[in-house]
């Protein structure tokens, strides 16, 4: 299992580490998804540094919310911010690990969106979500896109309940 964030997250190893199976080791990386080379450092270092060379399946689970508000009040910073996270991360990371997706036998790539980034559902969802609920449904797109263009590997999102 390898585990991924931004931030400090020592305190939930060993919840990490039950739920691996007694086969399988925790690895551990700092990936920020705002940054443009650490999906790629953290690929690399498996490579390199743990002679891995295949991932069954990648969740794309990082998300932000830097704005609640209408399209007229929504700072174009955080439409950047969540763009940057919630819609260029999933895309950083899928490039950098679709090599090692291809390499398994049942590659996955699982990114987790929201409802509040379906525009079918936006009538119902309420709420000003302009910068979360845009990167998310542009996420949306984008894992649509990878299932089309790599029918080898599953790839879809989900909303978690
Ligand atoms: N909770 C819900 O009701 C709900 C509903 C629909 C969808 N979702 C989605 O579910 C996913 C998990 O959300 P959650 O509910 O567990 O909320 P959360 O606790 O806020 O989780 C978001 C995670 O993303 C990380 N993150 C934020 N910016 C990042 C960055 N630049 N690089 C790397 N990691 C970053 C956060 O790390 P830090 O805490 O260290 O900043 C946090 O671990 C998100 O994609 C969210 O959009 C949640």
């Amino acid at each position: 299992m390898i585990a991924c964030a931004h931030s400090d997250f020592s305190h939930i190893v060993e919840r990490l580490k039950a739920i691996s199976n007694q086969n399988s080791s925790l690895l551990t990386f700092h990936l920020d998804s705002q940054s443009d080379t650490d999906a790629d450092d953290v690929v690399e270092s498996l490579e390199t540094m743990h002679n891995i060379h295949k991932i069954d399946v990648v969740i794309a689970n990082a998300g932000s919310s830097a704005s609640y508000a209408s399209v007229l009040d929504t700072p174009l910073e955080a439409l950047r911010s969540d763009y940057e996270t919630n819609t260029l991360g999933p895309i950083k990371l899928f490039k950098a690990c679709h090599g090692f997706l291809i390499q398994s036998s049942s590659p996955k790539f699982v990114l987790v969106s929201s409802a509040l980034g379906s525009i079918h559902a936006m009538g119902r969802e309420a709420g000003p979500t302009v910068s979360y609920g845009s990167s998310k449904a542009a996420a949306n797109f984008i894992v649509k896109k990878i299932h089309c263009e790599h029918h080898s590997i599953v790839a879809f999102a989900i909303h978690p309940g």
